[in-house]
């Protein structure tokens, strides 16, 4: 049975991609890249898929029965290129779709990520291919991409007020993947993943605090402050507010979940936010 992942280059693909060398004969396993140098590291078969150019796409599905398509990342560009992916995935006669979403996609606050991922889930309904969708929260690993910053500033920017975040480390995201494509089961199915234990970026805060032994706090900007702070970081505009709105979704609960699907999924509990912490610290 081949398994096919795209993205497979990126952070939660390599993730996966290891977990599935450890589960199956690295022979059924291709990695889907837009740039196949980039995946000869990875110790799988890989072929070129541009999500962009729907001429690489056919070629790179022959012969694959299951497809891992993880979500694009050029916000706004979506739809379209996961409609090329879908659709060569049902001319190459794909047998399986696993998708990553949002959480609650569908009546999620963090309206400017939700609408691609609404539309891909239609469009995987009325593909007639059989499917699972991961709805994945965030990952804990995006509030330390700017460890660094907060070190030398000794606080966490943000607008996310109280709103709590249960959150997940990407490897538990991968985990979760990793079972959904290695065992029976999982057709037809819809997962709302998130972390088991939420926290507020207060606690975050506090957490770096605890494990630095330096001064480090919380501070709490309105929408517009914090876009115009992360601009001043030498984000692009856009970038900046859809980070900044992203943090009033989770200010007003779109980030938070306590279902526990991720850690029943994975059969242990998610990584705990001091684990992510301290990894971070260690290679910052
Ligand atoms: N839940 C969250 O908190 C969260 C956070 C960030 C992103 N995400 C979503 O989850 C996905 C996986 O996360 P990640 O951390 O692994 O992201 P990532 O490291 O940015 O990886 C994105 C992957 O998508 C590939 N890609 C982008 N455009 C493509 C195109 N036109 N054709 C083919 N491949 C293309 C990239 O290929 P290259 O290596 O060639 O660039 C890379 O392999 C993201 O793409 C995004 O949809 C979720």
């Amino acid at each position: 049975m081949t398994i096919a992942v795209s993205g497979a280059t990126g952070h939660l693909g390599r993730i996966l991609i290891g977990g599935l060398k450890a589960a199956r004969p690295a022979s059924e396993i291709i990695a889907l890249a837009r740039t196949p140098a980039k995946a000869a590291d990875l110790g799988v078969a890989a072929r070129e898929a541009d999500y962009t150019r729907p001429d690489t796409l056919g070629p790179a599905l022959a012969g694959v029965d299951t497809l891992m398509m993880i979500s694009a990342s050029e916000v706004g560009q979506r739809v379209g290129q996961h409609r090329n992916l879908i659709e060569a995935a049902r001319q190459a006669g794909v047998r399986r779709i696993v998708y990553t979403s949002l959480l609650r996609a569908d009546t999620s606050p963090l309206a400017s990520l939700a609408v691609e991922h609404v539309q891909t889930e239609q469009m995987l309904r009325a593909s007639g291919i059989a499917h699972t969708v991961l709805r994945n929260g965030w990952y804990t690993e995006n509030y330390l991409g700017a460890l660094q910053g907060v070190l030398a500033q000794g606080a966490v920017l943000g607008a996310a007020g109280q709103g709590r975040i249960a959150s997940a480390a990407r490897a538990d995201y991968a985990a979760a993947a990793l079972a959904v494509l290695t065992q029976p089961g999982h057709e037809g199915k819809t997962y709302e993943l998130a972390g088991d234990a939420a926290y507020t970026l207060a606690d975050l805060a506090a957490e770096i605090a605890r494990q630095t032994g330096k001064a480090i706090r919380y501070q709490n900007l309105s929408e517009a402050e914090y876009a115009a702070k992360l601009r001043e970081f030498g984000l692009p505009a856009g970038f900046a507010a859809a980070i900044a709105s992203w943090d009033v979704g989770a200010a007003a609960g779109g980030l938070f979940d306590e279902g526990h699907q991720l850690s029943r999924l994975i059969g242990r509990p998610t990584t705990p936010l001091s684990a992510v912490v301290a990894d971070a610290l260690a290679h910052a």
